[in-house]
């Protein structure tokens, strides 16, 4: 655990590294690794394709660039990948795999669990025709909005794509949370797929890193796509002792992540709010519109930072502890007290006795010391949210 004051629910990615990863970092060995003579790279690459049953791996500096590269080298210019409309390969990235790899995306609904039907991929495969993209690639994620995807649908999917000639790819950000919540091995959790990209810097707290696993041969194209793409680093083996020491150090801990998304899930869902059934270390909820503005400033007002929206996402991590998990649900709690008293004493809010008077309870320990004085953009806040 590696708390910080700020409570920093925006995502997975905001942890610091700890001092054991800054220790390895700068004991690291070090070479120019566009020559493949950076031995912490290098050691770093044995190691994740031995884990996860592959010939090779490549460390890319990003995520995105780990899937752009994967994707560019399974697909040529005008082919096609099936890809679920959710996925972070298809929305999230800028549409990367068709602005800069000429690869049509054709995406598909993804359905609650965060697999594609079956059915509705059979549908978008193209037929070998002059008209049409050639379909060459199933691109899935897991886990996907922090959800497993179920094992029995992976096998399913990636024998049908082999039974259509397609390649598969996996796009494995949070992979490790998927193996710590189905206790599974590295090498099961990848098994039908012929490549994957798995992120060290999410729940696993490097503070740079992705690692892309394959066959040999397409691990030497991705080799040369990631210098096209600018993601041929020198002395990459100072982040790449980050990763190796996060996959010696920070596995196991993720079910600590996944116990206190879970504990934030129940919290939230106690108070009355529409949480979806949690699963790993992401929280997704509702939050009325009418209330976004006034959560806003009371959450700032403890040093919680968080991205709220119709569809808020909480993300726990290495530097959440369980405490700071209690702090967020308290100042949900009292934020719908005050809102409550805020509601009886409109169109003013009734502070110090008068009728809607906010009780010390729901307001003590917000600074800037709450009631009275609570900052006015609060009061119009509430008061907004209360009408
Ligand atoms: C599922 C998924 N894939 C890929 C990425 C891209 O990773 P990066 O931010 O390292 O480019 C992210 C980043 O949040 C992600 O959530």
């Amino acid at each position: 655990m590696n708390p910080s004051p700020v409570i920093d629910l925006r995502s997975d990615t905001v942890t610091r590294p700890t001092a054991g990863m800054r220790a390895a970092m700068a004991a690291a060995e070090l070479g120019d690794d566009v020559y493949g003579d950076d031995p912490t790279v290098n050691r770093l690459q044995a190691v994740a394709a031995e884990r996860f049953g592959y010939e090779a791996a490549l460390w890319f500096p990003t995520g995105t660039q780990s899937n752009l590269a994967g994707l560019m080298s399974h697909c040529q210019r005008g082919d096609e990948y099936l890809v679920g409309q959710d996925a972070h390969t298809y929305k999230w990235e800028q549409g990367g795999a068709a602005v800069l790899g000429s690869i049509q995306p054709q995406p598909i609904s993804n359905q609650p669990d965060g697999s594609i039907a079956l059915p509705a991929l059979a549908a978008a495969l193209k037929p070998d025709d002059v008209h049409f993209a050639r379909t060459r690639l199933l691109a899935l994620e897991n886990t996907i909005g922090g959800k497993v995807l179920p094992p029995a649908y992976v096998v399913d999917a990636t024998r049908w794509a082999k039974a259509h000639g397609l390649a598969t790819h996996l796009d494995g950000a949070r992979l490790y949370n998927a193996i710590v919540k189905l206790g599974v091995s590295e090498a099961e959790a990848v098994a039908g797929f012929d490549s994957c990209s798995v992120c060290l810097s999410k729940g696993l707290g490097a503070p740079a890193g992705t690692v892309l696993l394959g066959d040999k041969a397409f691990v030497a194209q991705a080799k040369r796509w990631r210098k096209a793409l600018g993601g041929g680093l020198r002395q990459a083996g100072l982040l790449a002792a980050a990763g190796l020491y996060a996959l010696d150090h920070h596995v196991q801990r993720l079910a600590e992540d996944h116990a206190n998304a879970a504990r934030l899930g129940e919290g939230l869902a106690a108070l009355g709010f529409k949480v979806d059934p949690v699963q790993t270390n992401l929280v997704f909820f509702e939050i009325p519109a009418t209330d976004l503005a006034p959560l806003k400033l009371l959450l700032a007002t403890r040093n919680i930072l968080a991205t709220l929206g119709p569809k808020t996402r909480f993300a726990t991590h290495l530097d959440l502890s369980t405490e700071q998990v209690d702090i967020v649900i308290d100042t949900f709690r009292r934020y719908l007290e005050v809102k409550q008293h805020a509601a009886k004493g409109l169109p003013g809010l009734g502070v110090g006795g008068a009728p809607g008077a906010i009780p010390d309870s729901a307001t003590a320990g917000f600074p800037p010391g709450l009631p009275p004085g609570l900052p006015p953009e609060l009061l119009d806040a509430l008061n907004g949210a209360a009408r």
